[in-house]
């Protein structure tokens, strides 16, 4: 009842004053990050130095708030990005193996991209798609059951000619 009665009174209008010049300046600068990304890939360094002055935020303040998000990246990725999934069911399964392969074959450790940027190595912790596990994505496609030497040569075929 009382919950109620508060927010019968409650004028979702006095949101934005009870909100800081800070506050909204961050609630604008997550969506222009949202923004970028979609552009670029990633958040380059030279288009943060522009949100600064636009924002007259520190470049520090805009990584700092950006960096909280593990959704935004700042550096580029590949244009194959490979997603090893390391989730129970994968690991369980060999995925570790399959990750172990790519990096060798690739030259790339988990996180890196190659200097030509055409593939990018990363690992996932569940993509959901555990009955076919262990699993790796290859931009938004779903290579499964990669359970033995054979299928993981058929993957590396698989990412070389995407
Ligand atoms: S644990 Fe790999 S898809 Fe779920």
């Amino acid at each position: 009842m009382e919950i109620e009665a508060v927010n019968e009174n409650f004028q979702i209008g006095s949101i934005g004053s009870l909100l800081s010049g800070k506050q909204k300046k961050r609630g604008i600068l997550i969506h222009l990050l949202q923004q970028i990304q979609e552009e670029y890939g990633y958040i380059p360094e030279e288009i943060v130095k522009k949100l600064s002055s636009k924002l007259s935020l520190s470049m520090s303040e805009i990584f700092s708030v950006a960096s909280f998000y593990k959704m935004f990246r700042f550096t580029p990725r590949g244009k194959k990005l490979v997603k090893v999934c390391l989730g129970t069911a994968c690991y369980v399964r060999g995925s570790k193996k399959v990750l172990n392969t790519l990096e060798n074959e690739f030259q790339l450790k988990n996180g890196e991209t190659s200097s030509d940027l055409s593939i990018t190595l990363e690992t996932v912790g569940c993509v959901g798609c555990c009955g076919l596990a262990p699993v790796t994505t290859v931009n938004d496609e779903v290579v499964g059951d990669i359970t033995s030497t054979g299928k993981i040569e058929g993957l590396i075929k698989f990412i070389r000619k995407k």
